[in-house]
């Protein structure tokens, strides 16, 4: 076991029926607001990917768009944004994904990941998969590929995991019956 999930995970806020009764939010910003832990969770990330010979690292808008880019960096990667509907200006691949009620969309330009290139998506939670699952087929639609997902956050008690299609996940902390 790692000494510094420990930390990691009390620096996550938690705060009840946000966005709505019943749903407990896990706040990644207090986690920004503590150095150690920021640093300590894209240490851990970069210790896993440095040496995973990862081309792009794919960051899902909006809180992928904090941890992908320094382990981008770091791993000496290309970061590429998937955004939600009409953000992009060039062309996109857009892929449409189910949410507990209804659907959403996110979007990549075209030309962003090359055929072959080997990808990282990272996000900052899983929680049901649907989101994961959208930008892995996004990036497989256009020749890409998957070699793994990372998360900071898994609530495993929604199996998000089993939409994955078998695609490798890494986590760093879990909120298991919590
Ligand atoms: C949250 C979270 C993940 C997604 C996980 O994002 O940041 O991206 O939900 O849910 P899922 O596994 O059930 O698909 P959200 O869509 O709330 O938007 P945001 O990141 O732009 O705030
Ligand atoms: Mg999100």
């Amino acid at each position: 076991a790692d000494s510094r999930l420990t930390h990691i995970k009390d620096s996550i806020r938690s705060i009840p029926d946000f966005p709505k009764a019943g749903i407990i939010f896990r706040d990644v910003t207090t986690l920004l607001l503590d150095h150690k832990a920021f640093k300590d969770t894209i240490d851990i990330f970069v210790e896993r990917y440095k040496d995973m010979k990862i081309d792009v690292v794919v960051g899902i808008e909006a809180r992928g768009f904090i941890f992908g880019p320094p382990i981008a960096l770091a791993i000496g990667a290309k970061f590429v944004p998937q955004r939600k509907p009409r953000k992009l200006p060039g062309p996109v691949v857009s892929q449409e994904y189910s949410l507990e009620y209804g659907t959403d969309k996110i979007e990549m330009h075209v030309g962003a990941v090359q055929p072959g290139e080997r990808c990282l998506v990272v996000d900052d939670l899983i929680a049901t998969g649907g989101t994961l699952a959208a930008g892995i087929q996004l990036i497989e639609r256009v020749g890409g590929e998957v070699v793994e997902c990372a998360c900071l956050i898994e609530l495993s008690d929604l199996k998000g995991r089993d939409k994955l299609k078998g695609k490798p996940i890494f986590i760093l902390v879990d909120f298991e019956g919590e």
